[in-house]
C-alpha cells in the first residue's frame, strides 16, 4: 500500500492526506482524552464505534440539509472527508446544565435551559478552550459575522434533529460541542459528531451515556457508547 502523509495527529484522531488534494482522511483512535489532554487513556474498540456512530449521524444530518464535511466511510476506523479551512472556534449548545456551564455559573447539573444556550470556545488546549464571545471573534477575525450567523443558526439546526433522533432512542441530548470550516469559501460541519464530544443521559435511568463517564471514572466507557450506537442502529460493519 502507498505510504500516505501524516498531516496532523490530534487527541483522538490522526489526519492523513486523501488521494484527492481536496480530501482528508481521518483516523478514529482509542485514545480518549478529558480536561484538555491531561487524562488520557486507551479504551479498545472506541475508535471503530466512534467512526461508525459520526458516519451514521453525519449521513443523518447531510440528508436533513445540514452542509457537512462528509463524504463516506473507509474501512472499521476511518472516514473520508473534504478538506476544509477549519474556524477555530467550537460551538456549544446546551439543551440542560452540566460541565463546565455548572461550574461557571453555579447551575445545578440537569436543570432545562429554554432556550438551549449557545456558547463559543476558542479551540486552543493549551489555554484550556477558554469561553470566548462575538466580540472576540470579529476582532481577532476568527470568522467573519456572517459564519458566526450560520454557525449559530446550523448548531440550532442540528440541535433540534439530533435532539429529536436520540429522544427516539429513549437518551437526552444535553449538549455537544461543533465544528465548522470553508470549503472553496462555503461554510461546512467539519470534525466528528461522537460521544467524546457530546453529552447523553438515559431518558429514564438519567444514567450518563458519554465521556463524563471517562471524566468522572465512572467505567463501561466503551459498553455506554456501544449501547447509544445500538439503539440508535447504527451499522457496526464498514
Ligand atoms: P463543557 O461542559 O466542558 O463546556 O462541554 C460542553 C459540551 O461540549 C460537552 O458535551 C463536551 C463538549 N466539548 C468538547 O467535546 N470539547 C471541547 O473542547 C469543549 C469545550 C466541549
Ligand atoms: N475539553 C474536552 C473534554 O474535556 C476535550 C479534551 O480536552 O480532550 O472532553
Amino acid at each position: 500500500m502507498k505510504e500516505r502523509k501524516k498531516l496532523y495527529e490530534g487527541k483522538a484522531k490522526i489526519v492523513y492526506a486523501g488521494e484527492h488534494p481536496d480530501e482528508l482522511i481521518l483516523h478514529f483512535k482509542d485514545d480518549t482524552s478529558a480536561f484538555d489532554g491531561e487524562k488520557v487513556a486507551q479504551l479498545e474498540h472506541k475508535g471503530e464505534i466512534n467512526n461508525a456512530f459520526n458516519a451514521y449521524i453525519m449521513e443523518y444530518l447531510s440528508k436533513a440539509g445540514v452542509p457537512t464535511h462528509f463524504l463516506r466511510r473507509h474501512g472499521p476506523r476511518e472516514t473520508v472527508v473534504q478538506r476544509l479551512d477549519m474556524i477555530p472556534v467550537e460551538c456549544v449548545i446546551r439543551n440542560r446544565a452540566a460541565g463546565s456551564l455548572c461550574r461557571r455559573l453555579g447551575i445545578a447539573e440537569g436543570q432545562v435551559l429554554e432556550p438551549p444556550i449557545l456558547e463559543f470556545f476558542l479551540k486552543n488546549d493549551s489555554l484550556h478552550d477558554p469561553l470566548i464571545n462575538r466580540s472576540h471573534i470579529r476582532t481577532f477575525h476568527w470568522a467573519s459575522d456572517s459564519e458566526v450567523e450560520a454557525m449559530t443558526r446550523w448548531t440550532q439546526e442540528v440541535n433540534g434533529l439530533l435532539s429529536e433522533l436520540f429522544a427516539r432512542a429513549q437518551l437526552i441530548l444535553v449538549d455537544f460541542k461543533l465544528e465548522f470550516g470553508r470549503f472553496q469559501g462555503q461554510l461546512r460541519l467539519g470534525d466528528e459528531f461522537s460521544p467524546d464530544g457530546c453529552r447523553l443521559w438515559d431518558a429514564s435511568s438519567m444514567e450518563k451515556m458519554d465521556k463524563d463517564r471517562f471524566r468522572r471514572d465512572l467505567g463501561g466507557v466503551v459498553e455506554a457508547y456501544g449501547e447509544v450506537a445500538r439503539r440508535l442502529g447504527v451499522p457496526m460493519l464498514p
